[in-house]
């Protein structure tokens, strides 16, 4: 008998123990998000009800994960949960030397303090915000070279996340000796979660061997990248996510991970990489503020829980109920006429604030006014990603962002479709006050990062 095939994909799991979500109402929430000083950061997280700040650390772990932290040994030096760990991440990143950290911002950290420093210039497709502001903290400069496509919300190119292969090579001929080495961000969670090609990675490749320049992954989510090549590149169809997975690593040289993402952790990362005495200097670092490189500030349970979580993240009946449950949630998006950036990227949907509320200037933050409203409307935490977050350049002077976006992003395997349904009407709602939605004004931040605790107030 044929396979019969089915219109709904369904959650692959069962739910096997719950967290209940406590409701609030409007006037609670208006009050709520006044006291947070209009920043979502600020929020208590109970009193939120669909929370989509964030895919990182925030998913479900699997019965099997749970059942692998009982296998966590906790010796300080050479735990046999750190081997395990260790060939986990091998299996798909071959890499010489796996060094674990406490999340994907301490490797950035450890690396770019070796790498970086003044006068040195990093390209990346586009910086993560935390990737960015380590290069810059050692004075470094980061420059974003994604295709104009990557730029364009409308654009639907299938690889929106790929490097401009043009500007790198105009970049390392211009300024090579400045270049300590290339990042490519897969997906490209600041451009849209939009991913990135296998042709692309080995054009970088080329340009990097031109000029013999290290090329690193930001692979925090590299099963969703992997399963896009599959779905859109030619000849990867018939692929398993594995393989290419194994192909992309092969073309780079090390990789930083926030194992809060694709491995499945609440917690954790890692730095890999070939080159030996780099991975000295950074073990060297490492023990300064992290711990010892067979733990790196995580516990023996948790490298457990990280080992099977990478397994789980490559199996494709995940992967294909993950990136179909995304643009579930985009496409009903787009059918009530709400600008969202396209094609649906694979953790999260991009609300185009700029395109939704004409009436602001970037600088009075449109996507911050659909966070804020997102939430009065209807308790639903998203994320500005914007001129809030990039808006401020080192020197302090203050510029719009390439895009205003909201991110509505999915922690992995923990809501189902009737809370996406809900998070639907709730974005209808917005859209129907979209026009009489206020800017917002800046009246505290620091210096770097100023999205995670700066105060805002609405301009009426
Ligand atoms: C692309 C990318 N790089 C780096 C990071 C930083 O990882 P962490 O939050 O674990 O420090 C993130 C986190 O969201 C990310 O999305």
């Amino acid at each position: 008998m044929d396979e019969p095939t089915f219109r709904t994909i369904i959650e692959p799991f069962r739910i096997h123990s719950v967290e209940p979500i406590r409701m609030t109402t409007a006037a609670e929430r208006a009050d709520r998000i006044a006291g947070a000083s209009y920043n979502l950061f600020q929020l208590h997280a109970d009193d939120v009800l669909i929370d989509l700040l964030t895919d990182s650390g925030t998913g479900a772990m699997s019965r099997d994960q749970w059942a692998a932290i009982q296998r966590g040994d906790e010796s300080y030096a050479g735990s046999p949960s750190y081997f395990v760990f260790r060939d986990a991440v091998r299996d798909l990143f071959d890499f010489d030397h796996v060094i674990p950290v406490h999340q994907g911002r301490a490797a950035e950290r450890i690396l770019f303090s070796v790498l970086g420093g003044p006068g040195r210039v990093v390209p990346n497709n586009t910086h993560f915000d935390t990737t960015r502001a380590n290069v810059e903290a050692t004075g470094a400069e980061a420059v974003d070279l994604v295709i104009a496509e990557g730029r364009d919300p409308a654009s639907h190119h299938p690889f929106k996340g790929n490097m401009d292969l043009d500007a790198l090579d105009a970049l390392l001929t211009a300024r090579g000796a400045d270049v300590p080495c290339v990042f490519v961000t897969i997906t490209n969670n600041s451009g849209g979660g939009q991913p990135v090609s296998l042709e692309n990675l080995r054009g970088v490749r080329e340009l990097c061997d031109k000029l013999g320049k290290p090329l690193f992954l930001d692979a925090c989510r590299f099963a969703e990248n992997a399963w896009f090549i599959r779905e859109r590149e030619a000849g990867q169809g018939e692929r398993d996510v594995v393989d290419i997975v194994r192909d992309i690593a092969a073309l780079a040289d090390g990789m930083t991970m926030s194992a809060k993402k694709d491995p499945m952790g609440n917690i954790g990362g890692w730095l890999a990489l070939d080159d030996p005495d780099l991975a000295q200097e950074c073990r060297n670092a490492l023990i300064l503020t992290e711990g010892f490189p067979t733990y790196g500030g995580l516990a023996g349970r948790d490298l457990e829980a990280l080992a099977q979580g990478l397994k789980e993240t490559v199996q494709h009946d995940y992967l294909r109920y993950r990136i179909t449950s995304t643009a579930y949630l985009g496409e009903a998006l787009q059918k009530a006429g709400i600008p969202v950036l396209s094609p649906i990227g694979g953790h999260a949907v991009y609300i185009d604030a700029r395109a939704l509320l004409p009436h602001l200037d970037p600088l009075q933050y449109p996507g911050q006014a659909v966070a804020v409203a997102l939430y009065e409307i209807g308790g639903v935490r998203s994320c500005e990603i914007g001129t809030v977050m990039f808006g401020r350049r080192p020197d302090g002077t203050e510029a719009p962002a390439p895009m205003d976006l909201v991110r509505l992003a999915i922690p992995r395997r923990t809501y189902t479709q009737s809370h996406m349904d809900y998070v639907i009407e709730v974005c209808q709602r917005l859209a129907e006050r979209a026009h009489r939605l206020p800017g917002y004004r800046i009246v505290e931040e620091p210096n770097a990062l100023r999205h995670f605790t700066a105060r805002f107030e609405p301009v009426h």
